[in-house]
């Protein structure tokens, strides 16, 4: 009997003939319920095993001391679609939801029904894909140059990738996405997968001659991590797939519809932040970071967040981690004076922690040094001066609620920005893997000081964009992208992230002239132009700046303040322009009337004459007119051209466009006249 789960113009088509569990006959284009698919024999099961004839890897690996390494699953009658292998003493319950944007979200759950431990080598939502997907794309990166995507053909065989860091990484895959030959942001037909979870994660896409080819994630699971007493179960992370027939932008709209439907997604107004990180450092000064607040109010920031530095012995990287109580020194008073001031000045006050990490060189881990996720005597290798503290040991995780908690209760804290600066290795807790355990606490203690603080606003900050996931994000407000704010690398980092992420879930900051972390120059109207298209805000010294830089910068702010609405509720567009050193992208509103497009040049074209700026995504029957965002600035002569113009033609046709200046932008506003 087939079964239709269909929303947002996909459909995944179920087949439930016979005992095994359900064969997948279709993933892709909505079908209407009354139409007939062919069955194919063998058609895909729904958790692939070798039982299935399936060579490829199996959706469940797991043994009973060594027993039972195979399953036979027979459907069994519950709610969701349950199967049992009665003879192993194995029950598996299969949950699916399609919401009404097109996202399939698939998990797995494994019970154990026999006397003995079942151990679970992997648990994996498996889904898939027809022959004419032959390309795949997925992203990649390292510190500093986040969500770099790279391409490979689909053949026989397995292109994996796995986050072996208690965290995705930077270089996390963060979707893998097949598709038609030559699919882009605009054409194309694509298939995609997320893993929603902030530990180990594995995704793949597979291929052998006598199958269809795959996509798969799932968690990754160490040796004897999770071993289930009788009755025990195991649950995998939410694994998301959606498809498009209109290339990777219907990827991004929806998953952008279903992250913005959901009930904690934020709505309230992205305020304009001030970061302190890159203008103090460790020096944390009240007198200098009162100017620096008195600068960031003049020109229309509305938070300021206190970075590192702040908690007791913590005047460098080497110490202070784990003793989350202000530092008497550099702070006599408390963080009162400064909060009192940032409040005064009619500003919101955040605060950076990172509650997972401990430095040895810390009252918390002299007194505890049983805290430390570690075996005992083998302290992994250091990183950032830093180990990892062991939040399943309940006393480090009442400690660290409770410290954070009396933080929350003693300030006006508005904001946290979560930090998590290094990777897991080694983790083992009383003797066994522990990152699986290690990540669900931390969840846990989100969630509690969120449950006791429902107020505040949290960022996933992982040394910038390492912790870039649905899982994190079920219980946080944005990310931070990456700890560059270099213009011309954000563009491709903003452009990449946007997959995932909607703008008003990504940080992006104006920084200073010259990037810290890249050394590059540029100027401000381009920085400015690159950090509209989140939620924006700055990190700089502005209490250095000229007057004409910080009027630029105030009239930026308030561009921000005008735009944020259709940013941060609209259908994001990016355009395959056929030129490498220009990018093009932008923000469309719901009902077309109104856009938003950022044209940069990040670098040297081939072409003499600047190609046509063409503008997909608006109505083909509406007229336009176009212009230059008043408030920002361009250093390129660019004029808007006269007129108005329909949909079709800003798509077909095109504008006639000068060319910028290497490391410019212009950004146009569109409006239906
Ligand atoms: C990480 C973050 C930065 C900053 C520093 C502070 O590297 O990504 O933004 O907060 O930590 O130590």
């Amino acid at each position: 009997m087939p079964h239709h789960l269909t929303g947002g113009g996909t459909t995944l088509l179920l087949d439930f003939d016979g005992h095994a569990l359900p064969r997948v006959l279709h993933w892709g284009v909505e079908l209407p319920e009354a139409d007939a698919v062919p069955r194919a024999e063998n058609a895909f099961p729904l958790l692939p095993l070798e039982a299935d004839g399936w060579l490829g890897r199996p959706g469940l690996a797991g043994d009973r001391a060594g027993q039972f390494p195979h399953l036979r699953l027979r459907r069994t009658e519950q709610t969701t679609i349950g199967a049992a292998d009665a003879e192993a003493g194995v029950a598996v319950a299969c949950e699916l939801i399609m919401d009404e944007h097109g996202v399939l979200r698939m998990r797995h759950q494994v019970r154990n029904d026999g006397d003995s431990p079942y151990t679970v080598a992997a648990l994996r939502a498996v889904l898939p894909v027809p022959d004419e997907a032959t390309e795949l794309l997925d992203l990649t990166g390292r510190w500093g140059n986040e969500r770099a995507p790279q391409r490979h053909s689909f053949g026989y065989g397995t292109h994996g990738r796995e986050g072996r860091q208690g965290r995705p990484g930077h270089d996390a895959a963060t979707l893998l996405v097949a598709g038609t030959p030559g699919f882009g942001f605009r054409h194309g037909q694509v298939w995609a997968v997320h893993v929603g979870w902030s530990g180990g994660c594995e995704y793949y896409a597979e291929r052998h001659p006598d199958f269809p080819g795959v996509l798969a994630g799932g968690e990754l699971l160490a040796s004897g991590e999770v071993r289930l007493a009788p009755g025990e179960t195991y649950t995998s992370p939410w694994v998301y797939f959606i498809h498009s027939a209109e290339g990777l932008d219907g990827i991004s709209a929806r998953l952008h519809g279903h992250l913005r439907a959901r009930p904690g997604h934020p709505t309230s107004s992205r305020l304009v932040h001030l970061n302190t990180w890159e203008a103090v450092y460790f020096d944390h000064d009240l007198h200098r970071l009162k100017k620096l607040a008195d600068t960031a109010a003049g020109i229309g920031v509305e938070r300021f967040v206190l970075d590192d530095g702040w908690f007791t012995g913590r005047r460098n990287d080497k110490a202070g981690l784990g003793d989350w109580q202000v530092d008497a020194e550099a702070w006599p008073d408390g963080l009162h004076p400064l909060v009192d001031h940032v409040r005064s000045l009619g500003m919101e006050f955040g605060l950076w922690v990172e509650p997972e990490m401990v430095n040895l060189d810390s009252e918390l881990a002299r007194a505890h040094p049983d805290w430390v996720l570690a075996a005992p005597g083998r302290l992994q290798r250091p990183v950032r001066n830093q180990h990892v503290l062991d939040l399943i040991h309940p006393g480090a995780y009442a400690y660290v609620r409770d410290s954070l908690d009396a933080l929350l209760k003693e300030y006006d804290i508005a904001y946290l920005k979560w930090d998590h600066n290094r990777p897991l290795v080694e983790a083992v807790h009383e003797g066994t893997a522990a990152v699986r355990r290690q990540t669900l606490a931390t969840y846990a203690l989100i969630d509690e000081l969120r449950a006791r603080h429902p107020g505040v606003e949290i960022e996933s900050c992982a040394s910038g964009g390492g912790r870039v996931d649905l899982g994190i994000l079920e219980r946080t407000d944005r990310v931070w992208a990456s700890d560059t704010n270099d213009p011309v690398d954000r563009q491709h980092i903003q452009r990449w992230t946007g997959l995932l992420l909607p703008p008003e879930l990504v940080g992006t900051h104006v920084g200073p002239a010259t990037t810290h972390v890249t050394g590059r120059t540029t100027r401000l109207s381009f920085r400015c132009a690159t950090a509209l298209f989140g939620h924006a805000g700055i990190e700089w010294d502005i209490t250095a700046c000229e007057e004409d830089e910080l009027a630029e910068l105030a009239a930026w702010t308030a561009a921000y303040r005008r735009l944020r609405g259709l940013l941060h509720s609209g259908t994001t567009v990016r355009v395959d322009h056929p030129d490498p050193s220009v990018l093009v992208h932008g923000v469309v509103s719901a009902n077309r009337d109104r856009a938003v497009f950022c044209y940069a040049q990040v670098g040297t074209s081939v072409a003499a004459t600047p190609l046509r700026l063409r503008l997909p995504g608006l109505d083909p029957g509406t007229r336009y007119h176009v212009s230059v965002c008043p408030e920002l600035h361009t250093h390129s002569a660019f004029q808007a051209p006269d007129g108005t113009f329909s949909g079709q033609v800003m798509s077909a046709v095109g504008l006639p466009l000068p060319r910028l200046l290497i490391a410019d932008a212009v950004v146009l506003e569109i409006e239906a006249t």
